[in-house]
């Protein structure tokens, strides 16, 4: 959703293409940068990714500062014009911003009439210009008063004319600063600062902040008055791994050792941490995500109806935010997030605490925004995820929800001890299940060859294997882009049988016992109009092509059926040769609404 990064210090030109290249997670359809020297700005930019923006970049150019961005386009088509960095008419100011400036129509037709003229569709421009109209001498002045006039969520870096500083901006988007000696780092993404920076600080909501050739960092609010900001020391392993290959295959295959380490992370870090009177309180709990984060609360809360007397509700984060969901002192809210940094989640997070709820962030991301918005965290350790499809971040996440509702079912008496004890230790057998499908990844492979040409792939699981469905239809259309939708097997027969025929595949999900002969009618209902079936299950289907997984306790089902699905989708879009990792109209964190 656009990454941004600023900076002042030695090869500034050479460093920031470099961080842009590992900031494309959050977008990739265009990216520039913005090259100071003396008083002059010279404005590199282009529809592409970073490696087309390296070429067309002069090798011999050097920057005493350097701003770049790397683009996910939300207002304006892919175009060099939409690229950023946005320069002002008389070319004092350049910026790279990301968010969403929500009264950009505004300050522009307001600038325009004072004869100021824009080159782009996008809501970002007009930051530019307007810091260009607010200068009358000083430029933190024309920076905070620029602020104060935004409305929306952004982050900002600005290079000037006047001066060797660089300045920031920034509300409810991620923006971090580094300092390492006399240089000074701004960036969307922590990760990409630790090769560079020392210490690093988030920068809070509502303040600017502005840095020097000497290394210096001074933060103020937008009114200007000095706010303090804590640094700390970097830690390197918050850092990007090199890696050559397809790291949507790498981050499959480590999923079982992921998940180990998700459940030794949730008891070093203390378990459920809520106390009996907390737990006793909550009478409803939410499980609010977005997109493959929604979906592990969509499994959760299959789970938790098998463990729990009390409402547990899965729901949409953008949803969330503007329906009447009810919430009080008795609600507890699991706000799931793979980065920690999806505005609709963090948005989420912020109504049920308006509304005196309780926040739980479980994210995989120790610094995110969304941490820091909820009152408890918990990390889900998968490390980090850098394919831009979500994969073991699900099972991980599934895993620490089902064992913080576990704790929670214990403390509430609705499961006992035994119950409760299985649960955990059924962890460790899930991953060497997973191990033992993993292994027969071939099979999956020559299905991909099978189907790549369908003309529309259907997902049908009942009960808890219809969250598996959903994720597995999300993760082949974001990848493949072949049609895809997912539903609960019953369903089918109230409209969407109207669409099997030949050429159709059905993705059949089956892992309870009690359930096969009514899956096994659904199957059959597909395979008459045409449909070819595989299905994902422990046991036989004769009308079917069956990808079969291991026995695993019921509350493990999830994390384990999923991933046969996930190498679906991955082996599938490789055989039409999709970016597998960079998959068009996606980013990796979603922090506009
Ligand atoms: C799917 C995918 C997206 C994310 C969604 C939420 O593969 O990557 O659907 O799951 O944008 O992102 P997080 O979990 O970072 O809040």
């Amino acid at each position: 959703m656009c990454g941004i990064f600023g900076m002042i210090g030695s090869g500034a030109v050479d460093k920031t293409l470099s961080a842009l290249k590992r900031l494309e997670y959050r977008g990739y359809d265009s990216a520039g940068i913005a090259v100071k020297n003396g008083g002059c700005i010279n404005i590199y930019k282009q529809a592409g990714m970073v490696g087309q923006l390296r070429k067309s970049v002069p090798a011999d150019i050097v920057g005493e500062s350097v701003i770049g961005h790397t683009r996910w386009a939300t207002h304006g088509e892919v175009s060099q014009a939409n690229a950023h960095p946005f320069i002002s008419q008389h070319k004092q100011f350049a910026v790279v911003h990301n968010g969403i400036i929500e009264n950009h129509l505004s300050l522009k037709y307001r600038l325009q009439s004072c004869g100021a003229e824009f080159t782009s569709q996008t809501d970002s421009e007009v930051v530019a210009h307007l810091l260009e109209a607010n200068f009358s001498g000083d430029t933190l002045a024309a920076v905070t008063s620029t602020a104060k006039q935004l409305e929306g969520s952004f982050a900002v870096v600005v290079t000037t004319a006047h001066n060797g500083n660089l300045y920031a901006i920034k509300r409810k988007s991620p923006l971090v600063v580094g300092v390492s000696g006399n240089e000074v780092y701004f960036c969307s993404d922590i990760r990409c600062l630790s090769q560079y920076a020392v210490k690093v600080a988030q920068m809070p909501d509502d303040t600017v902040a502005v840095s020097a050739p000497s290394g210096s960092v001074a933060f103020y609010d937008f009114d200007g008055n000095p706010v303090s900001v804590k640094f700390f020391t970097v830690d390197a392993a918050e850092d990007f791994a090199d890696f050559d290959g397809d790291y949507m295959l790498k981050e499959i295959l480590e999923i079982p050792e992921k998940i180990r380490q998700a459940k030794k992370g949730y008891f070093a870090d203390g378990g459920l941490n809520l106390t009996a009177k907390v737990v006793h309180r909550i009478k409803r709990i939410y499980l609010i995500g977005c997109g493959t984060a929604y979906n592990s609360g969509l499994e959760a809360a299959a789970l938790a109806r098998e463990m729990l007397n009390i409402d547990v509700l899965p729901v949409i984060a953008s949803e969330f935010i503007y329906d009447r969901y009810p919430v009080d002192n008795t609600t507890l809210a699991f706000l799931i997030s793979q980065s920690g940094e999806t505005a609709d989640t963090i948005r989420a997070a912020e109504r049920v605490a308006e509304t005196g709820g309780f926040t739980y962030a479980v994210t995989n991301t120790s610094t995110s925004t969304l941490r820091y918005a909820c009152n408890k965290f918990k990390n889900i350790c998968a490390d980090g995820e850098f394919a831009v499809a979500s994969t073991k971040a699900y099972n991980c996440q599934l895993i620490t929800l089902t064992l913080l509702l576990a704790d929670i079912a214990y403390l509430k008496g609705s499961i006992d001890e035994n119950v409760h004890n299985k649960i955990i230790d059924s962890v460790d057998s899930l991953s060497a299940a997973i191990e033992s499908t993993l292994a027969d990844s071939y099979q999956i492979a020559r299905l991909a060859d099978e189907i790549k040409d369908s003309s529309a792939v259907f997902f049908l699981g009942r009960t808890r294997d219809y969250p598996t469905a959903a994720e597995g239809s999300l993760k082949l259309k974001e990848i493949s882009y072949i049609h895809s939708e997912a539903y609960p097997a019953g369903e089918l027969k109230h409209g969407t049988l109207a669409l099997m025929e030949k050429g159709v595949t059905v993705v059949a999900i089956a892992t309870d016992s009690a359930l096969i002969d009514k899956m096994s009618s659904s199957i059959a209902e597909v395979v008459t109009r045409g449909a070819r079936v595989i299905c994902v299950s422990p046991y036989g289907f004769s009308n079917a092509t069956v990808v079969k997984i291991p026995v695993v306790n019921r509350f493990m089902f999830g994390a384990l059926s999923v991933v046969p699905l996930q190498l679906l989708a991955y082996y599938v879009a490789k055989r039409l040769n999709r970016n597998v990792d960079k998959p068009r109209n996606l980013a990796k964190s979603v922090t506009v609404e």
